[in-house]
């Protein structure tokens, strides 16, 4: 208990104190971590913490839920911030830097600019979530030139958005390295989420079948079965389990996401459905063909 009373994460809320931290590192010759998260921070951002202080000699966690990537029906009101724990927390895991700015820092009035991936923002959950992937991409790019690290590191858990943001930082020459971290799940397999808080008891039991219906496609088609049976089966079985409304159940090239040509390709499965409140999302590699 003691540690935890000498605070040694210093918060900052706009860009100038941000980059004067940075600026400091780097007259020290030191190598610099992003970890952009919304907060509501659980042990999946934590582990990207622990990988970026492996990493790089500064790590520099982002608190922002960015309005922008929630749709007008969608949970940006209800959804979880609880800042002073995530200090804590990020204090503990010994992050050097919070970055958490207002609404104005990153949108101040008259902003007007969008970044967009044309392709990869609209397919999979871009078709189910219109401008999400433009909020995304405008604030991760906001963040990546407010900091400008060595690395920075986001979550397979979000696999699409990790590809996307690895094609925009390449398309605009961002001098980053992205790294992705594998999902880091519950138990029974349930991916950690911010948003498993909005699961009642009865549908976090039923909430895993999402995973489990992901391993089970993915070493039907590894084996050779068909790839529009595989994931129309994992769609009757999350039916079955109580998903209320499945989004997609798709297999994509891993790299590119577009569809899947052949199994001889990196392959992935991702999915996205409804359980109650909650909008889950998940995916898994298919194991390729010794
Ligand atoms: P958020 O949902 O808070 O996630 C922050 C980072 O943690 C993302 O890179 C996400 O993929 C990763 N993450 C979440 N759950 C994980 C898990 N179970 N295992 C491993 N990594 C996990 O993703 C966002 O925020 C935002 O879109 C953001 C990139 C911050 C832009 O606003």
């Amino acid at each position: 208990m003691v540690a935890n009373n000498i605070s040694t994460l210093i918060a900052v809320r706009d860009v100038d104190a941000l980059r004067r931290r940075i600026k400091a590192w780097r007259r020290e010759g030191k190598s610099v971590a992003l970890v952009p998260t919304m907060g509501a921070l659980h042990k999946g951002h934590l582990t990207l913490m622990d990988r970026a202080q492996k990493m790089a000699d500064c790590v520099v966690a982002s608190l922002f839920v960015n309005p922008k990537q929630f749709g007008p029906s969608e949970d940006f009101t209800a959804y979880p911030r609880r800042e002073n724990a995530d200090f804590e927390l990020l204090n503990t895991a010994g992050v050097h830097l919070l970055f958490a700015p207002d609404v104005n820092v990153m949108y101040p009035a008259g902003f007007s600019t969008s970044v967009r991936v044309e392709g990869l923002s609209g397919i999979l959950d871009g078709a189910h979530r219109p401008g999400h992937f433009d909020g995304v991409s405008t604030i991760v790019t906001k963040l990546l030139l407010q900091t400008l690290p060595d690395i920075a590191l986001f979550g397979e858990k979000d696999y699409q958005q990790l590809t996307l943001i690895r094609r925009l930082v390449a398309d605009l020459n961002i001098p980053v390295d992205i790294i992705g971290v594998p999902t880091v799940r519950e138990a029974d397999g349930l991916a950690l989420s911010s948003r498993n808080a909005y699961l009642t008891a009865e549908e976090r039991a039923n909430a895993p079948a999402l995973y489990a219906a992901l391993n089970t496609a993915a070493k039907f088609i590894s084996d050779g079965g068909d790839v529009a049976e595989a994931t129309a089966t994992a769609e009757a079985t999350l039916h079955a389990r109580g998903f209320r409304q499945v989004d997609y159940v798709e297999a994509r090239h891993a790299d590119t996401l577009a569809p899947l040509a052949s199994r001889a390709e990196p392959g992935r499965i991702l999915a996205a459905a409804h359980m109650g409140r909650a909008r889950l999302i998940d995916n898994v590699a298919i194991p390729q063909l010794k």
